[in-house]
């Protein structure tokens, strides 16, 4: 598995567009200290103790991924937000939470990830009647004509699917889908800006460990890769549904 706690050491949020998609559920959900949001897939936890600490609302957040669980725990902690944000370690899956039991739940940048169906199914299974469900992912705005071959990375093993077959995906699960938000292109450079500056610190040999100029290649390889998709192919959207 790739070092991601390394690859992402400078940047909180771990997906294109992050705070654009937050900021939509502060305006969709209007949180206050009533409201008990799920969050799948928590990654650093930025999303939560945003959220937590703008509007007092309480948040589960769900993430499996040690290095990534333990950096949340400290920003909970150092946020004074324990009381507000419970962190829990598992799969999204099965989030280990009563149906119906939560205002609103969101999943940024994940569902993929987690498993397209089962998450939207969780999320939607959790969720109070009437409540949203916020998701944002990659959307494939051009499939490619013939398969991609190796120089695409990962987009060569991955399964296209559009913001189209992404909005069925979402209704099939019983959810209307109320809003769908293409991310606007400064969004991936946000992005990627300090993925390159972690690979620029690596190539430097006065960087604590010394220099390391194979990660650094394949970060930097990585990003103009994602770069050539972005162009050709990949979108970011977010969607917001009802339930
Ligand atoms: C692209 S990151 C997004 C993290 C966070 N939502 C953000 O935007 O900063 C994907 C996250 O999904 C988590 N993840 C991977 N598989 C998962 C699963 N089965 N259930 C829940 N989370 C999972 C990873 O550990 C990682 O934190």
């Amino acid at each position: 598995m790739p070092d991601y706690a390394r690859i992402y050491a400078r940047q909180e949020y771990l997906t294109p567009g992050a705070a654009r998609t937050v900021g939509i559920i502060s305006e969709r959900v209007r949180p206050d200290d009533g409201t008990c949001l799920l969050e799948m897939a928590a990654g650093k936890g930025e999303a939560a103790a945003h959220l937590a600490g703008e509007f007092a609302c309480r948040v589960v957040a769900v993430e499996p991924y040690d290095p990534f669980v333990h950096i949340a725990a400290a920003k909970f902690w150092h946020f004074n937000l324990r009381d507000l944000v419970t962190l829990v370690r598992a799969n999204g899956r099965r989030l280990p939470v009563r149906g119906e039991s939560m205002d609103a739940a969101y999943c940024i940048g994940a569902p993929s990830i987690v498993g397209l169906d089962p998450a939207l199914r969780e999320l939607a299974r959790v969720t109070k009647p009437g409540g949203r469900v916020i998701v944002s992912d990659i959307a494939w705005r051009a499939k490619p004509e013939e398969s991609l071959g190796p120089e695409w990375g990962w987009m060569a093993e991955a399964t296209p699917t559009t913001a189209g077959e992404y909005r069925a995906a979402i209704e099939a699960g019983g959810l209307t889908v109320e809003e769908v938000v293409t991310h606007p292109r400064e969004d991936w450079e946000e992005y990627w800006r300090p993925m390159l500056e972690v690979a620029a610190e690596a190539k430097s040999a006065t960087s604590s460990g010394g220099a390391d100029v194979f990660f650094a290649d394949e970060v930097e390889g990585d990003v103009e890769i994602e770069r050539r998709g972005v162009e050709a192919y990949l979108d970011y959207v977010t969607f917001v549904a009802r339930k």
